[in-house]
């Protein structure tokens, strides 16, 4: 035996390489059958495929340029990455874009811009931009609801994203005042570290399900009574990244805790098929709504990705005849994102964010509803210029996934659907999501938020106004074709928004329906120590 080893320790190491590759070599023409390629051409073959699967990160790394990428471009990201980190988030010697190009957008700046007053909370708080509506308050819902920050998280479920991901972004919310949508994987510990809730829900029913699937009044209610921090409930009708599209979550992956999350048995497979079961049409749909609310006192709203208009044009005529409805509604843009969707679906079904919304907008002005309605966009609007165009066309608050994943530290390696995210957020592996510092990166997502909240004021004053809920669709402009370059977008879309009535941003404070309770708090107790020193500074005046 000794001799045999030593005889073998003697080979050089050249050997032993070209004993591997010959080994390699036999694999690739009499033992796999699965990759052409390989067998024509073999060992140098796997060179190939090698090649191909890192081409993604060499492209990123190094041949993209930086406003070339899909679906956020290295500006993009690098804006994000900087506001989340406090960094210097400016670019130097001016824009990098062709200004002239098709669908640019540019807001129409005031002659001279709006200034705050003194005691203005913006100049205790330059990044408060609370919701001008309130959700719920045209329907007299027992629990009305202002979301305190227009720019909130939008529907992630736990199961597409990692634990530490939620966690973050919970304690984040908080920081910031916004609320956390948690998707449609249920309500878990997660998303219970003191950041305001919307309870959301697609066709699984997942947390709120009886046994054999269907909605559970019973559990939905209980559910609410025992979460105070849920403030309003969300029903999924489809997103745009995969509308209409079910699902299946493999029993492989259901773990004892996503079990009791999501009321499923544990490795059991479970489907979320394409359309609810508990409604099959439009007026089942409004009293759906309406049972929610009632039993629960909550503000409910739905989230829908915008094609064919017929149906929300009989839930338009239902609630102008009727005085109910949804009290606040999501609209998706088809350029949306999501955990896994097949191609097909992602590139092709439902309209983009702002035709759809658009064409949505449109529907319920006709019917004169839209001051009944809190309007939530989302699909890459949590940039502030996109925001005040969206803004000008109608929304009171966007809602952001993807620009929330990147501001704790995700590097768009669109892996989601793989289980093998290297920034541990969309993965349910231990090891990958331990590399998340979770205290820091709720610190992350709160900066980005008031970031993007700050420059979004800055537009909105620079536009000559308080709140960016003043933006008009004149104030907004894109470049539409060749031959006329650009028009208001009163004039590309063919409407114009009604007037949200806005008191200023002290009664949006004042507010008793206001959320983002310890948020706020910090800024009103600050806001009465500014006035008791200017009262004293008035009283006692100094002397020289
Ligand atoms: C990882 C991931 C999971 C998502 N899960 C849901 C979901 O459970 N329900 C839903 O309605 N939308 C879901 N979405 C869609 C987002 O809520 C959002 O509508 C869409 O990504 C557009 O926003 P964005 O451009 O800011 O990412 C998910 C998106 C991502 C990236």
């Amino acid at each position: 035996m000794e001799s045999v080893l030593n005889i073998l320790w003697g080979f050089p190491w050249w050997a032993w390489v070209l004993f591997f590759l010959v080994l390699v070599a036999i694999r690739d023409i009499f033992v796999q059958r699965a990759h052409t390629i390989s067998h024509n051409f073999p060992v140098v073959g796997h060179l190939r495929y090698w090649l191909e699967s890192i081409g993604p990160e060499m492209r990123q790394y190094f041949v993209a340029n930086n406003r070339e990428e899909l679906p956020f471009n290295r500006i993009e990201r690098g804006w994000i990455y900087a506001s989340a980190k406090r960094e210097n988030n400016y670019e130097g010697f001016g824009t990098d874009r062709d200004i002239y190009a098709h669908q640019h957008i540019f807001i129409k700046n005031q002659m001279l811009a709006y200034k705050n007053p003194t005691d203005h909370p913006n100049n205790i708080d330059p990044s408060f931009i609370p919701c001008a509506k309130v959700m719920g308050a045209y329907n007299n819902r027992r629990k009305p609801y202002r979301p305190a920050s227009i720019i909130n998280v939008s529907a992630m479920s736990f199961g597409s994203l990692s634990a530490a991901a939620v966690e973050a972004m919970n304690r984040g919310v908080m920081k910031s005042g916004a609320f956390h949508n948690t998707g449609e994987g249920g309500l878990s510990s997660y998303h219970k570290q003191g950041g305001d809730v919307v309870f959301h829900f697609g066709t699984g029913y997942f947390g709120v399900r009886d046994k054999e699937g269907n909605f559970s009044m019973e559990k939905m209610r209980q559910l609410v009574e025992d979460n105070p921090c849920i403030k309003a409930i969300e029903i999924k009708l489809s997103q745009g990244a995969k509308p209409g599209k079910g699902g299946v979550l493999p029993g492989a992956k259901i773990t004892p805790e996503i079990a009791e999350i999501r009321g499923v048995d544990l490795g059991v497979d479970v489907l979320s098929p394409a359309t609810h079961s508990a409604f099959s049409n439009i007026p089942e749909l409004m009293k759906f709504i309406e049972d929610i609310a009632e039993n629960t006192g909550l503000p409910v709203g739905i989230k829908g990705a915008i094609g064919k208009l017929d149906q929300w044009e009989q839930l338009a005529l239902i609630m102008a005849k009727t005085g109910k409805g949804p009290d606040f509604i999501t609209i998706d843009g088809g350029e949306g994102g999501t955990g896994a969707a097949p191609p097909s679906f992602a590139d092709h079904v439902s309209l983009p964010w702002t035709y759809g919304f658009s064409s949505l907008y449109k529907l319920f002005d006709k019917y004169n509803l839209t001051d009944r309605i809190v309007f939530i966009g989302s699909a890459k609007l949590g940039f502030p210029a996109k925001a005040a165009m969206a803004f000008a066309m109608g929304v009171d608050c966007i809602n952001v996934a993807r620009e929330a994943m990147m501001s704790i530290g995700c590097i768009q390696a669109q892996v989601c659907h793989t289980n093998r995210c290297p920034a541990g957020i969309a993965t349910q592996s231990k090891w990958l999501q331990r590399g998340i510092d979770v205290p820091l990166k709720s610190d992350r997502l709160a900066q980005y938020f008031k970031t993007f909240r700050k420059e979004l004021i800055e537009i909105t004053h620079a536009a000559g106004y308080e709140h960016p809920c003043q933006f008009t669709m004149d104030d907004a402009q894109v470049n539409v074709d060749d031959n006329d370059l650009n028009r208001a977008l009163s004039a590309t879309y063919v409407y114009n928004k009604n007037a949200v009535p806005f008191k200023g941003m002290q009664y949006l404070l004042d507010c008793p329906y206001l959320g983002g309770k310890d948020y706020v708090a910090d800024i009103q107790k600050e806001q009465n120590t500014t006035k008791e020193v200017l009262n004293k500074t008035v009283l006692e005046p100094q002397k020289f």
